[in-house]
């Protein structure tokens, strides 16, 4: 696992972005592993910058979401489908067609899950995952105590992930899915290279554990140090309680 530390997003994002240009000149088809929340935003808005500049194209690439609610009709606003379409997919010439996430409204949710690894699976793989860890170092919808070796399953979200996404659903908690299906942390160790953003204070503890800790359920992210290629890119903040 190699850590960076950069002093700021910007040249996190422009370092993660090189990571993209070269993969995709090698590999116009690649397949790439998206993530949505707030971590990836400036990377995203980098490579959005390369492609209008003429440098960058995603027109051959394929997408897959690390997660998706379940039940969030299709034209909700909110369903990550839409989100990584707004904050990315939508703005560069990656076929719609091309990306995709677990189907959070098939009626047999857990052949969903087995369906969506098989999906990756027959795609070749993916080639560069972008991961946001959480402050309680989860990846995807893997809480704390997830397994380390687990697949593309339906998860209960806890109640504090239901509060903290409240927000994006105009802070009425009723109205926030209760399950979701996530891409295991299993599924994310198969990626070929898996980059891990972490900015922030709030990350610092989480990026402490996952990268100097025991590896453990308690801290999923830990599980990336076992990873052939990790590459964890943070802040001078997320990086303030390393060793
Ligand atoms: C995103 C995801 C989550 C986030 C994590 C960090 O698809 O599944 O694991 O990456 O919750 O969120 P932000 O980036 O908003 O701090």
């Amino acid at each position: 696992m190699e850590v960076i530390v950069v002093e700021r997003r910007q040249d996190a994002a422009a370092l993660v972005a090189d990571a993209y240009t070269a993969l995709l000149t090698r590999t116009p088809t690649a397949v790439l592993g998206l993530a949505t929340g707030s971590t990836p935003l400036p990377v995203y808005d980098e490579l959005v910058r390369r492609h209008d500049a003429g440098d960058l194209s995603f027109a051959r690439a394929r997408a897959f979401l690390l997660d998706e609610y379940v039940g969030l009709p299709a034209d909700h606003p909110e369903r990550y489908r839409a989100v990584i379409e707004r904050d990315f997919t939508g703005r560069v010439d990656l076929d719609p067609a091309a990306v995709v996430g677990p189907d959070g409204l098939a009626q047999d949710l857990d052949a969903a899950g087995r369906d969506y690894d098989e999906a990756i699976r027959a795609a070749g793989g993916i080639d560069l995952q972008i991961l946001g860890i959480g402050s309680d170092g989860h990846l995807a919808f893997n809480m704390p105590m997830s397994s380390l070796a687990s697949r593309t399953r339906l998860k209960t979200l806890t109640p504090r992930t239901r509060e903290d996404n409240a927000r994006f659903f105009d802070g009425d908690l009723d109205r926030v899915p209760t399950h979701c299906l996530t891409q295991g942390l299993g599924t994310i160790m198969e990626s070929r290279h898996a980059v891990m953003l972490g900015f922030g204070r709030a990350k610092a503890q989480a990026i402490r554990e996952c990268v100097e800790g025991a590896v453990s359920a308690r801290w999923p992210a830990s599980i990336l140090q076992l990873h052939p290629h990790a590459t964890v890119v943070v802040d001078v903040e997320a990086a303030s309680q390393l060793g």
